[in-house]
């Protein structure tokens, strides 16, 4: 059986390695996925106390949920289903705890570890989604003491888990206590976190559920969960940090700092006037048609319009009139890790134009029009030099070194930062206002008639 095991994890390892580019990540998923599949069998051969009835209708009914979530998310509710599938993951961990415990009444330390982690993943996951689909206030919800209030309950925990051998307490009283203050503690640890922050949070509970994972294949002794749950733990955790860094933001400040409690202010340009220039498709097209070199910034908004294939289009129309395109893909662009290159793959851009941000921004300098698609905090120079802006020192895309700056969103209202972008007053900056995807269809007539 440790051969089949063996041979999953080469297959998590090498589907990880693929899951890193755009081009190779949905061969990685396969492969990863079959490695699952491999461990699955064999965990299942390898067994003779499993009703395989009971499995089969699990196995069924698990696979028709995952198929109807994965077919009907929209791109832009990723992160939602990600945090479902963490928080059912740590549960799932718990259960298989729990089960341990009921089965030998008798309350290890591994037992304890994996019944806490999982069980504050469940219910962390379950508060972050609630953020993200606006069921719960998107506001980091504060009171006072409740820091104390978290530090106290992880150390009951601790406290309890260290105490369960010398038998002062019943262990099913230490167990059941483990699960409420770890259901709490979850709430308590994402609450606290404004929805704003809350991509990097389900990362990190990505990275708890992997914990609880392969805390729970040493309670069942089981090497292909504990493979597997390390993988995911590790791999949740640089996910993070590249988030943070993307950010300019330490974890702590994403967990602690309570960012989004209150509508943020700052940043150079607020409460002052800035010339504003609007223009049409029509004018915009003009510019475009100047233009030798233009640099395509895609961000959150084109996402929700689901604009991507026709900037493809237009792009592609440039192009056949001799034009250079590149697209910028800044690393936290958009909600979600990959946004940007899972968005423009998806439209078929080919992975040569797609620049990231140390690659494309030297290309500004002599970028003849930078076109921005919903796209708003990745572009704010107030980054670079504005003290006082909460998203002060994360690198952003310098498009404003382009001679020429067009952008497109809906209104002057703030991105997910919530700060105004002093970009927009700049000389060399004109808006074009409306909905992504209909400013590109409109925008898409006028260059086919240049
Ligand atoms: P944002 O700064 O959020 O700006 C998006 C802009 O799109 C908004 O200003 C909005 O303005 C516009 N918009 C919305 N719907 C639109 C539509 N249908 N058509 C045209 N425009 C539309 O986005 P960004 O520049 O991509 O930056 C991403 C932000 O998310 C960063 O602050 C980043 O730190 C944060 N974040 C990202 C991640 C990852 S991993 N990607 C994780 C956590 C946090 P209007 O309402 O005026 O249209």
């Amino acid at each position: 059986m440790n051969l089949f095991y063996l041979i999953s994890a080469i297959c998590f390892i090498l589907g990880l390695k693929r899951l890193s580019h755009p081009k190779t990540a949905r061969s990685g998923n396969f492969l990863a996925a079959l490695g699952m599949l491999i461990a699955i069998a064999a965990t299942l051969a390898s067994s003779n106390v499993l009703d395989l009835k009971l499995i089969a209708i699990g196995v069924g009914i698990g696979s028709v949920i995952g198929l109807l979530f994965a077919t009907r998310v929209q791109m832009t509710e990723m992160p939602q289903m990600v945090a479902i599938f963490n928080g059912l993951g740590g549960a799932a961990s718990a259960f298989v705890a729990s089960s341990e415990f009921f089965k030998v009444n008798d309350l290890g330390i591994i037992i304890c570890i994996s019944v806490f982690i999982g069980t504050l993943t469940f219910s962390g996951s379950f508060i972050a989604f609630g953020k993200l689909q606006g069921i719960i206030s998107g506001r980091a919800i504060t009171f006072s003491g409740q820091q104390i209030l978290n530090a106290l309950m992880f150390a009951s925990i601790v406290a309890l888990g260290s105490v369960q051998q010398l038998g002062i307490l019943p262990d099913s009283t230490i167990f059941y206590v483990i699960v409420l203050l770890a259901l709490l503690l979850g709430i308590g640890l994402t609450i606290p976190i404004g929805g704003a922050d809350m991509p990097v949070v389900i990362s990190l509970l990505n990275s708890y559920s992997g914990i609880a994972a392969a805390a729970t294949g040493f309670l069942i002794n089981n090497q292909a969960l504990i493979i597997s749950g390390s993988l995911v733990g590790a791999s949740g955790l640089i996910l993070t940090n590249i988030m943070c860094k993307g950010m300019n933001r330490s974890l702590a400040n994403v967990i602690f700092g309570a960012v989004g409690a209150e509508s943020s202010s700052g940043g150079s340009s607020d409460g002052k006037e800035m010339n504003i220039k609007s223009y049409s498709t029509t004018e915009a097209a003009m510019i475009l048609d100047a233009a030798e070199k233009i640099i395509i910034v895609p961000g959150y908004g084109l996402a929700v319009a689901q604009a991507q294939h026709v900037a493809r289009e237009v792009a592609d129309t440039l192009e056949a009139q001799g034009k250079k395109v590149l697209y910028a893909i800044h690393p936290v662009a958009g909600r979600m890790p990959g946004h940007m290159n899972v968005l423009l793959a998806e439209a078929n851009v080919s992975y040569d134009v797609l620049k990231d941000l140390d690659e494309i921004n030297p290309e500004f300098e002599d970028c003849d029009v930078a076109l921005i698609l919903g796209a708003n905090d990745v572009v704010n120079p107030a980054a670079r030099h504005d003290q006082s802006s909460p998203i002060y020192g994360m690198p952003i895309l310098n498009v404003d070194k382009s001679r020429t700056v067009i952008i497109n969103k809906r209104s002057m209202n703030p991105g997910f930062a919530g700060v105004q972008n002093e970009l927009f007053g700049y000389d060399n900056s004109i808006m074009v206002f409306g909905d992504a995807k209909d400013m590109l269809n409109d925008l898409l007539k006028e260059v086919k008639e240049l």
